[in-house]
Order: structure tokens, then sequence, then C-alpha cells
């Protein structure tokens, strides 16, 4: 199993090294998304338009998984110091990031993809999870200028948890749920991860983050100027699978329909997989947002749904205890009807 030992410093490397080398990049084609494939971007900037927003929503999470919002009320100050203080730490020397390293059974801290362990080559990247409060860390990282990173990653965070409330209240009722159904959703929880690809000698042979879906309700995705995420799409939804690119839009932020929003939707919403490839010669970095309901609450298929549900209950850290056992086999196996 790969290790934080397996660090190297990407910007000395000029080849990939074998650790570092996938065969498998080329599963699917990619491609740019053209006409009624291009993903929908959806403006929350007219709230006196709910119902709208609504049916966009509901189309964008049954047939895409992923789409941009814009009108989210994030400013582009505070999208630029975020992206300035994500560049500050992952430019610190390694063995600064080390002392702020991820526990291996722990939630918080600088590290290896979360998903590494499911693969035997290593990604074409590093991260940085924050649970919690982001200070103990953030002392260790910049242990005499520690108070901007702090201040910017607090912020942040408290405007995506009003965001992704928004979010998941319009798309959850696009399916006609009753407010009562919702009363959990003034609760929620978030972890935020930064994330960075550093520029690759030889980027077909490299993966930046290996396909999964997410185990949130939903994922909100910031980022930085240079293209790296993909989707797995069929092409005109019947058409073949291949890899399709979710370019920068400016002012947009990107959003990813977790699993857990499948289950709750009982699988009408769909969790979409995707992936991150590396750029020859931009450093690439994005920040996620990754919402779930509060620990205790039981995630189970809508009641006002009024149908058999598809999937058994489950809290989102007992999901995410079998999602770290079967990666992306897990929600195929908390189906009761098949
Ligand atoms: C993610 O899947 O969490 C990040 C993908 C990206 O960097 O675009
Ligand atoms: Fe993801």
């Amino acid at each position: 199993m790969p290790s934080l030992s397996d660090h190297f410093e990407f910007e000395t490397v000029r080849e990939v090294p074998e650790s570092h080398a996938w065969t498998s990049l080329d599963d699917h084609p990619s491609y740019e998304a053209t006409g009624h494939d291009k993903l929908p971007i959806i403006s929350l900037s007219n709230s006196s338009d709910n119902d709208n927003t609504k049916l966009l929503l509901r189309h964008a999470c049954q047939h895409f998984g992923v789409f941009y919002v814009t009108g989210h009320g994030i400013s582009t100050n505070l999208l630029s110091e975020l992206e300035l203080q994500t560049r500050r730490l992952f430019s610190l020397p390694t063995d600064q990031k080390l002392k702020a390293a991820r526990p291996p059974d722990g939630l918080s801290g600088y590290g290896l993809a979360r998903i590494s362990s499911f693969f035997s080559k290593l990604m074409w990247y590093e991260g940085f999870t924050i649970s919690g409060s982001v200070l103990h860390h953030a002392r260790q990282l910049f242990p005499d200028d520690y108070f901007r990173f702090c201040e910017t990653i607090e912020e942040y965070k408290k405007e995506m948890q009003k965001l992704a409330e928004k979010i998941i209240r319009l798309m959850i009722s696009s399916l006609g749920v009753k407010e009562e159904e919702l009363n959990w959703s003034k609760d929620l929880s978030g972890v935020f991860q930064l994330n960075s690809y550093p520029a690759c000698p030889d980027p077909d042979k490299a993966m930046g983050l290996a396909a999964h879906t997410d185990s949130s309700l939903l994922t909100i995705l910031h980022q930085s100027g240079t293209s790296g995420l993909q989707v797995l799409r069929r092409e005109d939804g019947h058409g073949p699978t291949r890899w399709v690119t979710v370019p920068p839009v400016a002012g947009a932020l990107i959003v990813h329909v977790g699993d857990l929003s499948h289950i709750l939707s009982n699988a009408r919403f769909h969790s979409v997989l995707h992936r991150a490839i590396v750029n020859r010669y931009r450093h690439r970095y994005s920040m996620a947002y990754i919402c779930g309901p509060s620990p205790e609450v039981k995630v189970k298929p809508l009641n006002s749904l009024n149908e058999s549900p598809v999937f058994r209950s489950m809290t989102w850290p007992e999901y995410l205890s079998l999602k770290g056992k079967l990666f992306n086999q897990a929600l195929h196996s908390i189906r009761v009807i098949s």
C-alpha cells in the first residue's frame, strides 16, 4: 500500500517513475462536449423563479450528475484569496508540509489521495484535508504567519455550507418532496479538500486523481484556471462511453451529485464517475467542499417519493466506512432491490 514516505518533490522529476506510471488512462476516449451534451450551467441568482431553477436542477441531476452554478454569491475576492492560500500551502517544502501529515486513520492533514489504497500506482497528486477547525494544522504549516490562511479557509467553509444547503434543498424539493422531510438539511456537515496536481513531464502516463464517485450528498468544486476534471458520460445519453472534460467556466462553480443523493432520490439522481488528469506545463489546483448530513442522520430514500426503497438506510459515517472497504462497489452493496 502506498504511504507518505513515497512523497517526492514533483518539480524535480524529469520522467514519470514506475511508481506513478499508469497504463489504464485510455480506457475510454476523451472528448469535448458540444450541443445537447454540454454540461448544464444553472444560475442561482434568480430566487424568485425557484420553479424553473428546480426543473433545471432536476434535469441536471438525473441526466448529468454534474453541473455548473453561477449566481452563487461567492465573491471573486474570496475565490482569489483561496487560490492564493492553496498555492502558498502546496509550495512549502515537503518536510514542512509533512509536519501537518494526515495520520493513517485520521481525517485531517496533508497527504496522498484518500483513495490511494485502492490502486497499485501512485497519483500525480498531493492533498490537504480539513475536517473541523484548521487552526492546529495551520500553526504547524505556517508557525509565524497562519492568520490569513485560517481566516480564508474558515470564511470559505462558512459560505460553502450556506450554498450547499441551498442547492440540496432545491435539488430535493425538485422531486416534489414535502418540507418536513427536509428538516435535517438545515444541519449539514462538510469536509474541505485542497488538491494540488503539479505539472507533469509525461501527462499521458500519469493520473491526477483516479476515477471515483463522491460519497457526499454533493460536492462543490472550484478549479484554478486549468482544465483537468473529466466525467464519464455516454455521448447523447445512449452513445459510446467517453471521458468528457469539464473546463473552468469564469464565475462558475462545479457541483457533483454524490452517492448519498443517489440514495435519497431512490436512484433518480446520479453520482457521476469523475477523475482528474494532469498537465505538462501548468500546476493545477482545485478546492472541493464535500457536504453531507450530520453524522447521526440516517440517509434513506425519501418517503414522499411513495415507492419501495431501492437502498437500505445508513448514516454518512457508516456509508464512508463501507466505501473505504468496497470503493466504487459500495452503492451496489446496499441495494435492497436490484
Ligand atoms: C475531486 O474529485 O475531488 C477533485 C477533482 C478535481 O480536482 O477536479
Ligand atoms: Fe471527487
